[in-house]
């Protein structure tokens, strides 16, 4: 598999930034016939890829002069960003699309948009070209960046437009961003995997590795900085294997390094790290710095090595637990987390019971589970054996128990004790309530006025509940409200 360096292409977003002009008229045109404004809803599937992707699609359509709409029903213009990671991401938006089908007979003139990771599949465009006959336009992860000039075509074509790249090594930096949140952001640093684990789908999907250019990313947390925010999360399907094929290769713990410079900056995070490449150099960055989250996320995927081994994981149970170690003795604070899988091909009762293991000796704070999806076109689809649905179940509840016990183990040692939070949101049940996130990544509810909301406050964790805690406030911090504005251009 050839290795692509990435071209940053001024060129291409300033004609993007014309096809803006030019949809902006077509938008403004439909506003006059229709006699008010129009209103778009960008809805996502799947990871925090997606959802920085999702406020790059809302940026492009706001200033194109769409009104965001909270659902569906209320929107001249739909957009699904799909995942395809297990089949029942897939599932749900062929459900949602019979919806929007019906929603569409009764306003003709409403424009139905997909793109995203499922729409990288031959057999999705087929199903869609056949059975989907009402999308209006459908592209895929490497051309998102020709957003704007889709548009225009599906303006003036009433056909569907279908645009789907098998591979691109452009990089196209300097679009509109629309946030979803005004204090914290999400940060591209790559695109795409060169793992290939064996049951994974998104290397087909989603490509070959790619970093940012170092200078262009820094420049996006400065301006996200001058913005308001104050907690970034550094995105990469592989974030520790960052920077390795720049034209000056850079290692991800020296970006880390560079970022936590930024003046503003309170908080940083990163996703996902793969524990094959997690260096010493990035334990010691981490364990250095007071604006790195006491947090990692690192997937785990099975504790059996012959499992491990036909995942394409590329390390044992034995070095997995070594490393938490290490982690663990450099930062005695930090909260693990991981992604297990059960039912892989092949997998027994017994290859579960060693998955069960390291959740007991990890001791992971929380923990993702799931259940095997075959995808086509990975090797593990084509692999022998199968696990019936009965046996997967029986292992999934018993892994399921063991990492629910662990968390609440975990999230008890901290009860009493107080710590910093950033005000997130106002508590969705209770309106008299805020909700703020730990350097650990857990949330906790106290009582507060929403004036706070992306400040940073000391709060004490008076009771926990299992997997959040509630509490009240010790001490508020002085900190800059954020408001969404366009980040870029
Ligand atoms: N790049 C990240 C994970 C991206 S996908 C990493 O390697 O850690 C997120 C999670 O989905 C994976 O960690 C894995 O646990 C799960 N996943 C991926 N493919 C899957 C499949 N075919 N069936 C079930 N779970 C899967
Ligand atoms: Fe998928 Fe593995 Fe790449 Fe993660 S590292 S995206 S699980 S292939
Ligand atoms: Fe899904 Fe694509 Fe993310 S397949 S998990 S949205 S990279």
């Amino acid at each position: 598999m050839g290795q692509y360096t990435s071209t940053n292409d001024d060129r291409e977003s300033e004609l993007q930034r014309e096809y803006m002009a030019k949809a902006a008229l077509c938008v403004a045109k439909q506003e006059q016939e229709l006699g008010r404004r129009l209103k778009c809803c960008v809805v996502t599937f799947g990871c925090q890829m997606n959802a920085r992707d999702s406020e790059k699609l809302l940026g492009i359509l706001t200033r194109i002069g769409y009104e965001s709409a909270e659902n569906e029903e209320d929107a001249d213009l739909v957009v699904y960003n799909t995942c395809t990671v297990r089949d029942n991401a897939n599932q749900r938006v062929y459900g949602r699309l019979g919806f929007l089908h019906s929603l569409k007979d009764k306003k003709p003139h409403m424009k139905i948009v997909l793109c995203g990771c499922m729409m990288q599949e031959a057999n999705v465009i087929e199903k869609i070209k056949k059975s989907y006959r009402f999308v209006d336009l459908v592209f895929g992860t490497h051309n998102l960046f020709k957003f704007a000039e889709l548009l225009v075509t599906m303006f003036e074509n009433r056909e569907m437009i279908i645009d789907i790249w098998q591979e691109t090594d452009q990089i196209v930096e300097e679009l509109p961003v629309s946030r979803k949140y005004p204090y914290k952001s999400g940060v591209n640093i790559m695109f795409g995997c060169n793992n290939f684990c064996s049951y994974c789908i998104v290397p087909y999907v989603r490509g070959r590795e790619r970093s940012r250019d170092p200078k262009e990313i820094l420049r996006e947390i400065e301006r996200l900085a001058a913005d308001g925010v104050v907690e970034v999360m550094l995105l990469g399907q592989n974030v520790n294997s960052y920077g390795r094929n720049l034209a000056e290769p850079m290692s991800f713990a020296q970006l880390l390094r560079e970022a936590e410079q930024i003046d503003g900056i309170k908080r940083i995070r990163f996703m996902t790290s793969h524990p094959k490449d997690l260096s010493d150099e990035l334990i010691d960055v981490m364990r250095r710095s007071d604006k790195i989250c006491r947090h990692l996320h690192l997937p785990l995927q099975a504790g059996s090595d012959r499992i491990l081994r036909a995942m394409n994981r590329h390390y044992t149970k034995a070095q997995y637990l070594a490393l938490t170690d290490k982690l663990k003795a450099a930062m005695p604070d930090i909260a693990i987390t991981t992604d297990l899988i059960v039912g892989f091909p092949g997998e027994t009762p017994e290859d579960v019971d060693e998955t069960i293991d390291v959740v007991r000796r990890v001791r992971f704070d929380n923990a993702f589970t799931f259940i095997y999806s075959k995808r086509t076109g990975t090797p593990a689809a084509s692999m022998p054996d199968q696990v019936p649905d009965a046996v997967v179940r029986e292992g999934f509840d018993r892994l399921l128990k063991t990492v629910q016990d662990t968390a609440k183990e975990r999230a008890a040692l901290l009860q009493g004790s107080t710590m910093e939070a950033l005000v997130e949101e106002v508590n969705e049940q209770d309106p008299a309530f805020l909700t703020g996130r730990l350097s650990n990544n857990m949330l906790v509810h106290f009582p507060g006025d929403a004036g706070l909301i992306g400040t940073l406050a000391d709060v004490s964790l008076d009771v926990c509940h299992g997997f959040y805690y509630t509490g009240h406030i010790i001490r508020k911090a002085d900190g800059p409200l954020g408001k969404t504005v366009d980040d870029n251009g």
